[in-house]
């Protein structure tokens, strides 16, 4: 890693603001947290900072609250997580970010304790970028570790800004996401499969570029898939369009034609009488999607030749799932695909997001090599994009 990181710098004994990325799903009654992955990532950097005596005050959003306090936003679900996580230390949840009540948990801190602040999105200068806020922050502390893998793709006052004011190092979180993707996009073990779904090839436009460069094979299911095959004269039904990408995915399908890449498309589709999940619906090739009709899933004989690639595979990363999985009737393509990830014994990536829940519902994530905390913050890094986050920290 070209950036410091905490087993650089001396933290013993010092009050040091950690930025997490604790934007939990919660409960339906918003009492507590429904996933607690994104807070046992961050357990290592907590626990390595425990143990050298520091003062550790962590820092996150939670959901998108645009500036305003709101108690449905409260991070004191994840405080009490936090608390069971970690039964031999003592964590204070602060009523506010940078105020008196943040100040005052602070200053009667001792080594070895945390400070959980309120949610930093509660201030409009969070996402503004607000210097004066991030020196606000700033102040609380006299070391920056920065571990927010999820949201180092933001340039905020907590993510980015605050790193203009105190030394500023990665977490170990940081460091096991970049190197794992990075090791895998800079120097894979080939094969090296790429799986891409979700609904819009706009979205994925730079992620498709940037990969193109790199991977021997290239899968593209879920919505964006049509968008490819309509650019290659097929009737899509009523399938989910990117009208505006057609011409795009031609020139991508050009591209990948000249590298040598193995750019795989849906053969057959489920596809559905109307986007529901009671919908009546049936298998069909490609090309045979009836008038009205729209693709729901890709069919099975796709998902067994996207299956074959995989499993031989040494690299793969996947990023959106196949359809629309969160309905059961059109869930077996991301089902096949994950199970086939499970089964390939070269390194496997889950992009975050949709792809990591739809492996977590499945019970095989436990059988990937890696699945990102990050949803937005892995596709940027998957693009290739600097991401300001980890830009701002010092250099080694
Ligand atoms: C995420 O869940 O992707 C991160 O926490 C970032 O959240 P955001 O998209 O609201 O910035």
């Amino acid at each position: 890693m070209a950036k410091k990181t905490i087993e650089d710098i001396n933290v013993r004994g010092k009050r040091v603001l950690v930025r997490v990325d604790f934007n939990t799903p919660l409960t339906e009654d918003r009492q507590k947290v429904a996933d607690d992955k994104r807070i046992t990532a961050a357990l290592p950097t907590i626990q390595y900072l425990l143990a050298e005596g520091a003062k550790v005050i962590l820092v996150s959003h939670l959901g998108r609250p645009k500036g305003v306090v709101n108690p449905q936003f409260s991070l004191a679900p994840v405080a009490a997580r936090l608390s069971e996580l970690l039964p031999d230390t003592k964590v204070v949840m602060a009523q506010d970010t940078v105020g008196a009540s943040a100040k005052a948990a602070i200053a009667a801190m001792a080594g070895g304790e945390i400070v959980l602040l309120e949610n930093v999105r509660f201030h409009k200068e969070e996402t503004a970028g607000d210097p004066a806020f991030a020196k606000q922050l700033a102040d609380l502390a006299e070391l920056y570790v920065s571990d927010a893998f999820g949201t180092v793709h933001r340039a905020h006052a907590s993510t980015a800004g605050v790193a203009a004011y105190l030394p500023a190092v990665a977490g170990y979180l940081i460091g096991k996401e970049l190197g794992v993707m990075g090791e895998a996009l800079n120097n894979p073990a080939r094969p090296f499969v790429a799986i891409l779904g979700g609904a819009k090839v706009a979205d994925k436009i730079a992620v498709i570029r940037n990969l193109l460069e790199k991977c021997d094979s290239l899968l593209i299911g879920g919505g964006m898939a049509y968008t490819f095959l309509k650019a290659r004269g097929e009737g899509i039904g009523n399938s989910i369009l990117d009208a505006d990408s057609v011409g795009l995915a031609a020139e991508l399908m050009a591209e990948a034609k000249a590298r040598g890449v193995n750019l795989m498309l849906p053969v057959d589709d489920v596809v559905a009488a109307e986007f529901s999940a009671d919908a009546e619906y049936k298998t069909v090739c490609c090309n045979e999607i009836p008038d009205g009709w729209c693709g729901m899933d890709i069919g099975e004989k796709t998902a067994e030749l996207f299956a074959k690639v995989i499993e031989d595979a040494k690299t793969v990363i996947w990023n959106g799932p196949m359809g629309v999985f969160e309905m059961p009737n059109f869930s077996k393509g991301t089902r096949r695909i994950a199970e086939a990830c499970a089964a390939c014994a070269g390194i496997t990536i889950i992009g975050g997001g949709d792809s990591a829940s739809a492996v977590k519902k499945l019970g095989l994530a436990d059988k990937m090599t890696h699945i990102s905390t990050g949803g937005g913050a892995s596709l940027e890094f998957l693009e290739g994009k600097d991401l300001p986050g980890v830009a701002v920290l010092n250099d080694r």
